[in-house]
């Protein structure tokens, strides 16, 4: 909630020299003092706005601090400018008045300063959007560009506006600004050739050469260094606190955003540069025949440099600064200028070429900024205008006499706005009116813009009279036609009264202003009021080709030769300042009044004497005094009862009646003291503040207690529509939620009904399975019964029927047999002797058939011992025989099936057979075992290959233990078996060992065990013998011998080799002969035989028993 807050809260002193107790001028300068010492630098003399110029910045003029001046009433809260800024906004806005705001003040005390402030503050509250923001930027970025050219540092300002401003913002009817028109009022243009001692000439020069680049620069032939331009005055161009480089830039932003096109701000530049030039231009004396001197320029280079920049035939120029053109009635003459004409000339041309180009960067900036809608705009002024200015040492000039004049204007307007119409409207409105004694400075404005016998009038009238004119001659008119005035003083007065007043020189007259009394020096008023540029220069100036140039100086065309005098700088003034004066009064006025605390331009310091000299004449405590003996406010009637209406019932919410009387009615019962308030004719007029505020107080509670009520009403309203949706709402979800509950219900209902009916038919059906199973074994125990009980019938039937059959079949045989013998009995006689022997026959015929047939199922096989059993005891002999006939004739059909390899080994086998069987107990063994011959594979092997070489076809090779006749140990041999003889061979090179012829080989001896131990034994005397007989052991013991024996049967020229089987047998080795003999081993000596040399005589082999 808005806090509410006044004027009177913390206030330090008084914050409305309104409320000031005792009134007078110390207590208003110590109410200054009091709130300058703690930062309130604003202060109100009723609506006007007092400022002191604080010197340094103050944190009050935050977004944070326009927001909370934002709407406000002016008297809600501490005094800032923002109020009246504000308080001028809101009533242009909303009541469609057109507004103005005077600021005033004397040099250096914030008049510039606080109308940015105003601008700053109307473009933060007044609309916003892209249009508007640029309007915004466009009017604000204005006021850089303008104190570039037209401020410039004085003793009393770093940044003294040298040129009167008044600015017009338009807005539309919503309050958005829609552009804006900028008047400005005498440039002072002297300031351009030379400034007072501590001063600068304008901004402008010193930021282009601090800030511009080197390029530019080049561009514009100018250099970095001040000392290089007579215009400049060096002892002060640079000032603290003034970045003049920054500034450059800053300005150059602006006059893009302001619209400049780069081209336009390239000229304008190019006339600065000029005018610096221009500067330069010095002039020497040149004698002429006719005695005369005529000035000639001396160095020419500015000269040439300046043309260049413009445009310019240097020529031209050269010659305008030495001759000078007079035309009159038809008649052209021309005169040469000496130096000091010649510098005259060149002064006047920088000044005008300087002011002109101020003014069109005005009127620039103003096509810029210029309403485009051509709607009703609602206009707010903003003057600032060069305050009242008096230098102490008299040297006040023709500049001087012309700003003091407007400030004059100024005061005027500002007594007659106020105190004036105060009082006027007091009188019209019938109130009682204590007259206040105040002081109307008309009679001052009259001694100087009078056109009769006016100061400016006379000034003009000198300069157009023909004959000599000087300041002097000015002077004495002066003295003549003013002495009567009271405010005039001047020492050649007649009425001398001032003769002996020293103070007063006597080239000088005293003015007494409203401000205080000001000394005039005459010397220079009729050249500046003249402002005289030759015709000549102002034709070369119209020949530059720089466009800007032709602009300037339109009346140089020689097609528009102007023979009439320009109007003079004064009466130009006068009509600018009477146009201001005019348009202000059409505009509801707001002050500002800024003081300016010390002239050391610092902060903290308050110098009594200078701010009272301000306070005086700006008539601040008569404007309190008037303030205070009225009345502060007042309002028609209507609107003072629309707006308080609600704090009496009796006038609330409709008064029907004249508005006057109810606003009687309105004020007796809200029982506001008589005193306070008196009634107009058309207007209710509150004496103090106070009043108002209570009645604004009581407004704004009441307002509070009416948006109560409406409050209430709404909320109540709004708690109804919310409760009734509410309940409509609870009736769907309770439907809802009652439809849910139920289905619940029925869901569980219906499930549990269904457990319940299938426990039942469960139960049901487990019964009905009962029954039936019992009923089942029912219907089998009666079956079981009654198939036990059929059994048994059938059993005894079947009894029954066998017991008949037999019976029937012992019948018939009987019968059949009876039959028979009574049939042979009957027919034996008829029977032949034979046939007995037949049926025999035929018998035997029979058996033998089925006999023969029964013995097909006998096999092919050899090895098949199986034969039919005799079937008959007569067949026993046949049976015999005729198995032993079919085994012959199969075995033959076998052996006809034989090759003759297979026959050949079948027949080796044969021999073994014949040599082994029931001999040798390894025999058995041997029978399965076919007899393969070369174990060694002796002709693949590539290790024996010289070994086979060395033999002929072999036809056993097999691996054999060479028994050592030293210890009976084996040691393996190959041996190999050929048609001639056997072969012993190492294994491992296969070098034949030896070699014996079969003829050698005597007999062969073996044990009748199951061992592979043989002896070959050689015959004595043979050529093999010398070595000893040969004990080897193999596992083809059968087949070696076996081919040894063969061989020796199929060899013709041979003895067949004897073999000899027993256990114990005599072997030659060397000279000895041993035994050797078999015995049958223990299971100890493993599955081989064992040798072992018993003694010289013995050697034992113990053969595994089997
Ligand atoms: N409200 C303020 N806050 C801070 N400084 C201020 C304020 N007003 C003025 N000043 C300071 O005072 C200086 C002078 O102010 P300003 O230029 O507004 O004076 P002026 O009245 O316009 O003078 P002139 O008549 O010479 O143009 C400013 O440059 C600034 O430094
Ligand atoms: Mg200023």
């Amino acid at each position: 909630m808005e806090v509410k807050t006044s004027l009177l809260d913390n206030m330090i002193g008084v914050g409305d020299m309104v409320l000031l107790e005792p009134l007078n001028e110390d207590s208003f300068i110590v109410n200054l003092r009091n709130r300058f010492d703690h930062n309130e630098i604003y202060t109100y003399i009723g609506s006007v706005v007092i400022s002191m110029n604080p010197y340094r910045s103050l944190p009050i003029y935050t977004p944070q601090k326009v927001e909370e001046y934002r709407n406000r009433n002016f008297y809600e809260l501490s005094p800032h400018i923002y109020a009246l800024a504000d308080e001028a906004y809101r009533s242009l806005r909303d009541q469609d008045k057109d507004q103005c705001i005077l600021i005033t003040g004397e040099s250096g005390a914030g008049k510039t300063e606080a109308s940015k402030l105003v601008m700053s503050y109307v473009a933060a509250v007044c609309g916003k959007g892209q249009e508007v923001n640029k309007v915004k930027e466009q009017l604000l970025q204005s006021n850089p560009v303008l104190e570039a050219f037209g401020n410039a540092k004085t003793m009393r300002n770093d940044n003294s506006s040298r040129f009167g401003k008044y600015m017009d913002i338009e807005f539309d009817f919503k309050g958005d600004p829609l552009g804006g028109v900028i008047s400005n009022y005498l440039l002072e243009k002297s300031r351009v050739c030379k400034q007072p001692r501590g001063e600068r000439n304008f901004h402008i020069f010193y930021q282009l050469l601090s800030g511009a680049s080197d390029d530019t620069l080049m561009k514009l032939k100018l250099d970095r260094d001040f000392s290089k331009y007579n215009y400049l005055s060096l002892d002060s161009a640079n000032v603290n606190g003034l970045d003049d480089a920054a500034s450059f830039r800053t300005v150059r932003n602006a006059m893009q955003i302001v619209g400049f096109m780069e081209a336009e701000v390239q000229s304008v530049l190019e006339l600065v540069a000029a005018i610096l030039k221009l500067g330069n231009i010095e002039f020497k004396p040149e004698s002429r025949v006719n005695g005369f001197d005529e000035s000639r320029v001396k160095d020419k280079n500015d000269l040439k440099e300046m043309c260049e920049l413009l445009g310019i035939e240097q020529s031209v120029l050269e010659r305008a600064f030495s001759y000078r053109t007079v035309e009159a009635k038809m008649e052209k003459m021309s005169t040469t200028l000496n130096v000091a004409q010649a510098y005259y000339a060149r002064d006047a041309l920088a000044k005008n070429l300087y002011s002109r180009l101020f003014s069109w960067l005005v009127t620039r900036i103003n096509e810029s900024i210029k309403a485009q809608a051509k709607t009703r705009h609602k206009v707010m002024g903003v003057l600032d205008i060069y305050g009242f200015e008096i230098f102490e040492d008299g040297d006040n000039s023709f500049e001087q006499f012309i700003i003091n004049y407007c400030n004059e204007k100024l005061q005027q307007i500002f007594i007659e706005l106020t105190l004036r119409e105060e009082q006027e409207e007091y009188i019209r409105e019938d109130i009682e009116w204590t007259n206040i004694e105040y002081f109307n400075n008309a009679v001052i404005c009259d001694l100087i813009e009078n056109n009769q016998n006016g100061i400016l009038a006379m000034l003009d009238e000198e300069c157009l009279r023909p004959g000599t004119v000087t300041d002097d001659t000015f002077l004495d008119k002066l003295n003549t036609i003013c002495a009567e005035h009271q405010h005039f003083e001047s020492r050649l007065n007649k009425n001398s009264k001032f003769l002996t007043d020293h103070s007063l020189p006597h080239s000088c007259f005293r003015i007494q202003h409203y401000a205080g009394k000001v000394l005039y020096r005459v010397e220079g008023f009729v050249d500046k009021n003249n402002d005289l540029l030759y015709r000549d220069l102002s034709q070369a100036m119209y020949k530059a080709t720089h466009s800007l140039m032709r602009q300037l100086f339109p009346e140089g065309n020689p097609a528009k030769v102007n023979l009439k005098r320009p109007p003079t700088a004064g009466f130009q003034f006068k009509a600018s300042v009477g146009v201001l004066m005019k348009n202000l009064q059409t505009k509801n006025p707001n002050y500002i009044r800024c003081i300016k605390p010390n002239d050391k331009k610092v902060a903290h310091i308050f110098t009594d004497s200078l701010v009272c000299h301000q306070v005086r004449y700006l008539g601040l405590v008569e404007n309190v005094r008037v303030r205070r003996a009225g009345y502060a406010f007042r309002q028609p009637y209507e609107s003072c009862l629309e707006r308080y209406k609600m704090l009496c019932k009796k006038t609330w919410p409709q008064w029907r009646g004249p508005a006057r009387d109810g606003v009687v009615v309105l004020l007796t019962d809200c029982s506001v003291p008589t005193e306070e308030f008196a009634y107009g004719r058309s207007k209710i007029f509150i004496r103090n503040p106070r009043t108002l505020f209570t009645l604004e107080e009581r407004r704004r509670a009441c307002l509070e207690d009416l948006a109560t009520l409406i409050q209430k009403i709404y909320r109540g309203w709004k708690s109804r529509t919310h409760f009734l949706l509410l309940k409509k709402s609870q009736v769907v979800v309770a439907a809802w939620y009652r439809r849910y509950a139920q289905q619940n219900k029925y869901q569980k209902i219906k499930s549990a009904t269904l457990v319940m009916q299938s426990f039942i038919r469960g139960w049901k059906a487990r019964n009905i399975l009962r029954q039936l199973k019992y009923e089942k074994r029912c219907k089998e125990a009666v079956t079981t019964i009654a198939a036990y009980w059929h059994g048994t019938q059938a059993r005894r039937e079947l009894r029954r029927l066998k017991e008949e059959a037999r019976r029937k079949h012992a019948v018939a045989i009987i019968w059949a047999y009876w039959l028979g013998l009574q049939v042979r009995r009957e027919y034996r006689k008829f029977f032949r002797a034979n046939a007995g022997k037949k049926i025999y026959d035929f018998t035997i015929q029979r058996i033998m058939q089925k006999y023969f047939l029964g013995l097909k199922t006998t096999t092919m096989s050899p090895m098949d011992n199986t034969w039919p059993a005799k079937p008959y005891g007569f067949l026993e002999g046949a049976h015999t025989q005729l198995r032993r006939i079919f085994h012959l004739w199969r075995c033959k059909k076998y052996r006809g099936q034989f090759t003759e390899e297979k026959k050949a080994v079948y027949e080796e086998k044969l021999e073994a057979s014949e040599i082994f069987k029931d001999k040798k107990a390894l025999y058995p063994s041997s029978v399965s075992q076919p007899f393969k011959g070369d174990y060694l594979e002796i002709q693949k092997n590539p290790k024996y290959q010289k070994l086979n070489s060395a033999v002929e076809e072999v036809l056993l090779a097999d691996l054999v233990n060479k028994i050592n006749r030293a210890n009976g140990k084996g040691s393996p041999r190959l041996f190999l078996l050929t048609k001639s003889n056997f072969v012993l061979a190492d294994q491992k090179t296969g070098q034949v060992k030896a070699s014996v012829p079969l003829p050698d080989l005597a007999s062969v001896s073996v044990s009748t065990q199951s061992d592979g131990f043989f002896a070959l034994k050689l015959k004595e005397g043979s050529a093999s013998a010398s070595k000893g007989d040969f004990l080897l052991s193999s596992e083809h013991l059968i087949e070696i011998i076996t081919k040894l024996h063969h061989i020796g049967t199929t060899a013709a020229d041979r003895d067949q080799i004897n073999i000899d089987i027993s256990d114990e047998f005599l072997v030659q080795f060397k000279q000895d002969k041993v035994c050797v003999k078999f015995i049958q081993g223990g299971p100890k000596n493993g599955n081989s035989a064992a040798c072992k040399r018993k003694n010289n005589r013995l050697l034992e082999v113990s053969v595994p028993s089997p």
